[in-house]
């Protein structure tokens, strides 16, 4: 059965074709209205989520189908073994989209191979996002192929994780300008196969990474569950000053735009926190495709969830 994970098990071509298909669905949504007729999407969070509950629950719409938010919270996970809940779970739903905090409990519910299952956000991976990318960086280039090179600026982490597997996987070369990486968050042997194709870079010279960028990426530096209320809770303070003070020389922001010459589009996952990594005027420049890039999520989750239905 296949699931949609961390992408190491994904060819290039395959990885095309999903993109082709999202392209086409968002040129032509009216053709999939009732595809999924009578087909359930578990959306199962452990986690906060705007655009990723949104856009999975508008796609099963969409498509015909049906989307039910599960909050880990307000179940009976808490109550019980993960493995048993999970196996009834699944037995409700076509498809699992699982927001998880860790990676382990996703891989144990594809293990079970009952539904496919796909990987919404661990701290490991972000596989829908890097594919809601990649969807944006084709539109607004005229195709992949018009994309040569992508920077990522900040700490490495889940998002940096997909994204540089599917640009190196395609040909794309992504250089990464982060002086940390997240440590929950590396994978070895995703480094190695990322490594392995020569595509992905890794420099502390921001002029030289923006020197002829196509597109730059960031993400917020600080972890969802710093926060509570939009607050930073006391026990996370001393973690929080320490990552402001090692990120803040890589803040994308107006300056490191002009480095690329002024061609670099600029992109962010969301949220955003402004004034951190990202500035205000970056958010709202002309080079941003930021909310072309959290739309093409919709687009690009459904032609996954067709992909893993076999439809
Ligand atoms: N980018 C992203 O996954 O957004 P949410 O956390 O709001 O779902």
């Amino acid at each position: 059965m296949k699931h949609f994970l961390h992408l190491k098990d994904y060819s290039a071509d395959e990885l095309r074709s999903i993109l082709d298909r999202a392209a086409e669905i968002k040129k032509n949504p009216e053709k999939y209205g009732d595809i999924l007729k009578n087909k359930t999407l578990v959306m199962l969070f452990q986690k906060s989520s705007t655009r990723t509950r949104l856009s999975f629950e508008a796609g099963m719409t969409q498509l015909g189908g049906h989307g039910i938010f599960v909050d880990q919270k307000t179940t009976q996970f808490s109550l019980t073994d993960f493995k048993d809940e999970i196996r009834a779970v699944m037995r409700f739903g076509d498809v699992l989209m699982f927001r998880a905090l860790k990676f382990a409990d996703v891989q144990t519910a594809a293990l079970f191979n009952q539904i496919p299952v796909i990987d919404a956000c661990s701290e490991k991976y972000h596989p829908c996002q890097a594919m809601g990318d990649l969807l944006t960086m084709a539109e607004h280039s005229g195709g992949l192929e018009n994309v040569k090179k992508v920077v990522w600026l900040g700490i490495e982490n889940n998002v940096s994780n997909t994204l540089k597997l599917v640009c190196a996987k395609l040909g794309i070369d992504i250089v990464l300008v982060a002086p940390k990486a997240h440590e929950v968050s590396v994978d070895n042997e995703l480094n190695q196969m990322a490594d392995a194709t020569g595509k992905v870079h890794h420099t502390l010279d921001l002029a030289e990474a923006m020197k002829d960028a196509d597109y730059v990426h960031t993400d917020t530096w600080m972890d969802m569950e710093f926060f509570k209320d939009g607050k930073v809770k006391p026990e996370f303070k001393v973690e929080y000053d320490k990552r402001i003070a090692m990120f803040k020389p890589y803040q994308l922001n107006a300056s490191v735009v002009e480095m690329s010459g002024g061609r670099a589009k600029i992109m962010h996952c969301m949220p955003c926190h402004v004034g951190y990594e990202i500035t205000r005027d970056v958010i709202d420049h002309p080079n941003s495709v930021i909310f072309d890039q959290a739309e093409n999520r919709l687009h690009a989750q459904k032609a996954i969830i067709l992909h893993l239905l076999g439809r």
